[in-house]
């Protein structure tokens, strides 16, 4: 568990960064391309098959982790103080996991699942070599994922690829879409302000020295930064 969650809070980090090209003004064409790369790289592919398995077997043995742990006590305790010992995420981590599990289901098929098998139109970029004034619209469907050229005749590099970035915007223009990722944020925050620190304490990684940089990366980098950035798209396209 430590491992493969530790893995996942690599992803998100990557995943974030890249993301971060939706607030870019360029009508989209730096995420657009970023997406094609993504999905074209065979290092990429080849770890994404990793990222999906290492999903899967996470969420899985968690939650079985979380039954044996029932079954361990079949006899609930009269009173449960939870307070006096743990953090209330400790306790609630499988809750936060299926929520997040929950999440990454509908946001797969939202545009993953789009993007790979679905109809997503194609946007032609057009780009003067000289002064960088940019132009783009709408364009015919090419058999490739993307097609970069630069016309001397014209001057211009064109760039046609296809238009994630909009499907992005108008999902985050409906406000429940925007409710869900912003609370999915939350729980991606409370699981990960205790996971981040339990992976360490797991593998052995419990020292003086450590313990104060391992508490600030997961209060500071995964429990704040990381979820409020990620909460901060959806705003931004519906407030836009
Ligand atoms: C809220 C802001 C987010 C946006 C705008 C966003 C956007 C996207 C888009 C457009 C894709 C499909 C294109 C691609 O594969 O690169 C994608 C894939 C994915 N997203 Fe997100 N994402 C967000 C947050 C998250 C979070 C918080 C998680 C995990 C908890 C997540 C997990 C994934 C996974 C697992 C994939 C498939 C990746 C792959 O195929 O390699 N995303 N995301």
């Amino acid at each position: 568990m430590a491992l493969t969650g530790l893995f996942l809070c690599t992803f998100l980090l990557v995943h974030l960064i890249g993301n971060l090209q939706l607030f870019k003004a360029d009508g989209g064409m730096a995420f657009n391309v970023y997406a094609v790369f993504m999905t074209t790289n065979p290092l990429i592919k080849f770890t994404s098959y990793g990222l999906y398995a290492i999903i899967i077997f996470h969420a899985f043995w968690g939650l079985y982790l979380v039954s044996e742990n029932k079954k361990a006590r079949p006899v609930a305790y009269a009173m449960v103080d939870g307070k006096a010992n743990s953090q209330w995420t400790s306790r609630w981590m499988g809750v936060l996991g299926t929520i997040i599990l929950a999440f990454i289901v509908m946001h797969m098929a939202g545009f993953w699942a789009k993007y790979k098998f679905g109809e997503v139109p194609y946007v032609q970029y057009e780009r003067n070599i000289v002064d960088g004034s940019m132009t783009y619209g709408p364009s015919a469907p090419i058999e490739s994922k993307k097609e970069q050229f630069v016309s001397a005749e014209t001057g211009m590099e064109y760039t046609i690829v296809k238009d994630l970035y909009t499907e992005v915007a108008v999902a985050f223009k409906e406000w429940w879409i925007v409710l869900l990722y912003v609370l999915a944020m939350a729980a991606v925050s409370f699981h990960l302000v205790h996971g981040f620190s339990s992976a360490f304490q797991t593998l052995g990684v419990h020292h003086s020295k450590y313990n104060g940089l391992i508490k600030f990366v997961g209060i500071w980098v995964f429990g704040i930064i990381v979820p409020i950035l990620f909460a901060a798209m959806p705003v931004y396209f519906f407030i836009q």
